[in-house]
């Protein structure tokens, strides 16, 4: 089958690998109908995210039709169609029957974190969803049914986008009439716009340095700030009476960039502090041109985030952060009484009720989707998508079985579409 591989920081390829099988009495196999790029696939190649090994099917997120499962999976059969939550879990141990499926302990050794599809080692080594088949461990819970009323465009952002979002905003403690921050334009932040409302946010605050995400968020009617034009700690002080918001969902992490110029603009001893963060986070880079670029200040979104949120109140943060990032504003926020949340989604606790929420027209998560891409041009996809190119916020990939661009699914179909393209993916996609 054709799948998004990893070979080493800078060096992603479409390759012909072995189909998936049967492993484990719990799993199933999955026909994958639809996939996308998210920015955590981007931390593995911009190497920002360690411990990748070469070899592994990319991909997190996607939506299928089962083809097999094994002995022990009795609440789905071949013919079902599913959207696969990005992190993996038993659904057994305590943790997951706490709903923590994220810290689950049987699918990583007990202490041992997060296991997610297409990631590094220390992620449980599993490979990923970008790809016409995968595997998926513990089906029971590792697959959520989906009802004919949700398409493919909508359910793809379903597996990793929304629950995140949802997650971010929990994090956040976002109560009735709440002013909210959301620091980082992405999929994620834009996806946190509505789940701040829904969970009763009174207002909401976008920062990002990107012109058309700052666009997107605007036409979800957010207050938009450009951190290339203000600086965006001043601008929400301003916005707020000068007492600042009351939460913040961070959807940054790692990769955070410093602005370009305007005065948020970092001094020299700022810059090389940054430069620093970023060497000792990233040792490992290779960039080309301008793909696949570290982030340059790396604790940037977080310092902000402290900075802009009123005393007391909360930040929840789901950029992420892997383990070797030691740089947190710590006295900052320790002195402002702030109540700091954060971690990997635990995407099973949400989706159903997410699919729910589509279902029934509460939730339309398709006007983020900008860019479809087939198959064939995946890599390039890739490279816009790390780019931050106008109109790539969120790339869905769709194959049909020809393992081309599907009817419907050309890099055409635009912002703000509410495209049921997806459903045309293959046969069971409707
Ligand atoms: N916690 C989880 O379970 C989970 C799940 C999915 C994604 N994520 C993480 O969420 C983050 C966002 O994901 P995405 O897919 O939206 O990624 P993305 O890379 O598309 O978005 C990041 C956005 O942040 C903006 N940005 C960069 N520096 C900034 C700064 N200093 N201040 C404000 N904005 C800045 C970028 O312009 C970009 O629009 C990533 O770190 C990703 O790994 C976490
Ligand atoms: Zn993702
Ligand atoms: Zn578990």
């Amino acid at each position: 089958m054709k799948a998004v591989v990893w070979h080493a920081v800078g060096d992603i390829r479409l390759d012909d690998v072995p189909d998936p099988s049967i492993q484990d009495p719990h799993d199933a196999i999955v026909r994958i109908t639809t996939s996308a790029i998210c920015g955590t696939d981007l931390h593995f190649v911009r190497g920002t995210m360690p411990d990748m090994k070469e070899g592994r099917v990319l991909g997190h997120e996607a939506v299928g039709v089962v083809t097999e499962v094994g002995p022990e999976v009795r609440n789905f059969r071949p013919g079902d169609r599913v959207v696969i939550p990005s992190t993996v879990a038993c659904g057994t141990c305590s943790y997951c029957r706490a709903g923590y499926y994220a810290q689950c302990d049987n699918a990583n050794p007990p202490r041992g974190g997060t296991v997610f599809f297409g990631g590094p080692q220390s992620a449980g080594g599993l490979d990923g969803l970008q790809a016409e088949y995968a595997r998926v461990p513990f089906a029971h819970v590792g697959l959520v049914p989906l009802p004919e009323t949700v398409d493919d465009a909508q359910a793809i952002m379903l597996s990793d986008i929304y629950p995140t979002a949802w997650f971010g905003a929990r994090l956040a403690e976002i109560g009735s009439g709440d002013t909210v921050a959301i620091v980082g334009a992405g999929p994620v932040g834009q996806a946190a716009v509505a789940c701040a409302r829904l969970q009763g946010a009174g207002r909401v605050i976008v920062v990002d340095g990107v012109a058309d995400r700052l666009d997107l968020a605007r036409r979800q009617h957010a207050e938009v700030i450009d951190f290339n034009r203000e600086d965006p700690v001043e601008a929400v002080l301003e916005l707020t009476g000068g007492i600042g918001v009351d939460r913040v969902i961070e959807a940054v992490g790692v990769d955070a960039q410093r602005p370009a110029h305007g005065p948020a603009a970092v001094t020299d001893e700022e810059a090389h502090r940054f430069d620093e963060e970023r060497d000792a986070i990233a040792p490992d880079q290779n960039p080309d041109g301008d793909t696949w670029v570290a982030g340059d200040a790396p604790s940037l979104a977080a310092r902000w985030s402290v900075r802009m949120v009123a005393k007391g109140g909360t930040v929840g943060f789901v950029g992420v952060y892997p383990p070797q990032v030691q740089q947190f504003p710590f006295g900052e926020a320790f002195m402002k009484n702030l109540t700091l949340r954060m971690g990997n989604c635990n995407h099973r606790r949400y989706i159903p009720r997410l699919v729910s929420m589509v279902g029934s027209g509460e939730l339309d998560p398709t006007p983020l989707i900008t860019r479809w891409a087939g198959e064939r041009d995946v890599i390039d996809a890739y490279r816009t998508f790390d780019r931050r190119e106008a109109g790539w916020t969120k790339v869905a990939l769709g194959l049909d079985e020809h393992g081309a661009v599907a009817p419907g699914l050309g890099t055409g179909s635009g912002t703000g579409t509410a495209t049921t393209a997806g459903g045309r993916a293959g046969p069971g996609g409707a």
